[in-house]
């Protein structure tokens, strides 16, 4: 069924009905659907564009198509050019003429609109609380794993910190992430409904009804840009694109850190799988997973943008698009922030290993050249003594803090026995800033 046909005296093609429509990924907006056009029949009702007995049967109809979806009575589904068309359609059939009434004063345009703006409000905000659980579980299990671990930089081993203050960093990385969603659910907050099909409309209609109804900050102040601004889903969708960026990366670490060659963490036997021909495998497939869908969101984000790129005002078919690329992006974030959730939960610390880890590549070699700064000695001429007592270290198979002190003392004067307590990783830990990894 459609909603036009008046100026046409052809059928459409069949096959140019089925590429039209967007039915089978729009019916997700039934519900946003459904509230926008309640909203919208109780301002005409206020506003003595409908009268109120129309108005009642009109709420009516769509509170119990609303029902129908909801108990499976009504499937979604037929040959209808989108969701505004199949619930328009069903309101008619279900209230007869009355039905017909609902569009006065609204287009399509500003109906898609709502309903996505509505949508994303209210999934962004389940995407918030499953960063405020991750945030929740990256401090819990930091804290409860204050342990000493090699630090890297370019994948070489190069400082003492500790395992809470590696996990921590993707606390604050996905913090970031949660005010970026917050900041982007501010600036969507504005309602479009009113802006009809580009122009407004010559209906006494009052914006700020609805406005209110929907939980809206304000209306939108431009018809034009109220129609065709897709800039929150560009923006949510890039937010997600660093937030899977971030997850993508936490996911190298783990995959790194449960290999034998580090054996750093244990992933929990519910988060991995095995190999069907070696059954000795177990295989870090969450995290590798969620790595691989990173890619996949990225692709979303650059698919809006080139949907978006080059688009004259006002509303034009190819946002229709706009729906495909953030259902995948949002259907992508939820599991991974979720199955990572629980994996961070659920991992086990090989404390002994990453101590192990630390006495081998000179971590302290640092600490040994802030030692002879506290000495007199000048931070370049120090990095240069540090470097010959690691050369001789590599040639004697040895760590620094194991050398004996006339070695030390052989390369430079100003080495006594106060270092070995100055360079102790402990100890290393407890000085200047370096407190606050603990
Ligand atoms: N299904 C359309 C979309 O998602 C709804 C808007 C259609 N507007 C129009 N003028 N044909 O964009």
């Amino acid at each position: 069924m459609k909603l036009w046909g008046g100026r046409f005296k052809k059928e459409e093609d069949k096959q140019m009905e089925d590429f039209n429509s967007s039915l089978h990924f729009d019916k997700r907006l039934y519900k946003y659907d459904i509230l926008g056009s309640i909203a919208h029949v109780n301002m005409l009702g206020e506003k003595n564009i409908i009268k109120e007995d129309e108005k009642v049967s009109l709420i009516d109809g769509l509170k119990e198509i609303l029902k129908d979806i909801e108990n499976d009575k009504l499937k979604i589904e037929g040959n209808y050019e989108d969701i505004h068309s199949f619930i328009e359609a069903k309101l008619i059939e279900k209230i007869g003429e009355v039905g017909k009434k609902l569009h006065t004063s609204r287009s399509r345009n500003d109906q898609v609109a709502l309903d996505m703006k509505l949508f994303t409000k209210e999934k962004t905000k389940l995407v918030v609380k499953s960063i405020e659980s991750i945030l929740k579980t990256i401090k819990d299990v930091a804290d409860k794993n204050n342990y000493i671990m090699p630090g890297y930089t370019h994948l070489q081993r190069a400082q003492v910190v500790t395992f809470k203050h590696h996990l921590l960093a993707y606390y604050n990385m996905f913090l970031r992430d949660k005010k970026r969603l917050l900041n982007a659910l501010d600036l969507l907050d504005e309602n479009p409904l009113g802006c009809c099909a580009l122009a407004g409309t010559t209906y006494d209609i009052d914006r700020d009804i609805t406005t209110k109804e929907l939980g809206f900050n304000k209306s939108v102040d431009n018809f034009l840009d109220g129609v065709s601004d897709r800039d929150y889903l560009i923006e949510i969708t890039s937010s997600f694109s660093i937030m899977m960026m971030h997850l993508s990366r936490l996911c190298e670490e783990l995959i790194l850190w449960s290999s034998q060659e580090f054996n750093f963490i244990t992933i929990d036997d519910s988060y991995s799988t095995g190999s069907s021909i070696m059954p000795q495998k177990k295989n870090p497939d969450a995290a590798e997973l969620i790595r691989g869908k990173t890619g996949s969101v990225y692709g979303n984000l650059f698919s809006l943008l080139t949907v978006m790129k080059g688009l004259p005002l006002a509303y034009n078919k190819d946002m229709q698009e706009d729906k495909i690329h953030f259902f995948n992006a949002l259907d992508t974030v939820i599991p991974c922030i979720e199955i990572m959730d629980k994996m961070i939960k659920t991992l086990k610390v090989n404390k002994e290993n990453m101590k192990k880890g630390v006495k081998k590549g000179f971590l302290n070699a640092t600490e040994v050249a802030d030692y002879l700064v506290n000495k007199g000695v000048a931070f370049r001429d120090a990095h240069k003594i540090v470097g010959e007592v690691v050369l001789y270290c590599e040639e004697k198979n040895s760590t620094i803090e194991d050398l004996k002190l006339d070695d030390l003392k052989n390369i430079s004067s100003y080495f006594d026995k106060d270092l070995y307590d100055f360079i102790d990783y402990e100890n290393v830990l407890k000085k200047g800033i370096k407190k606050d990894m603990l």
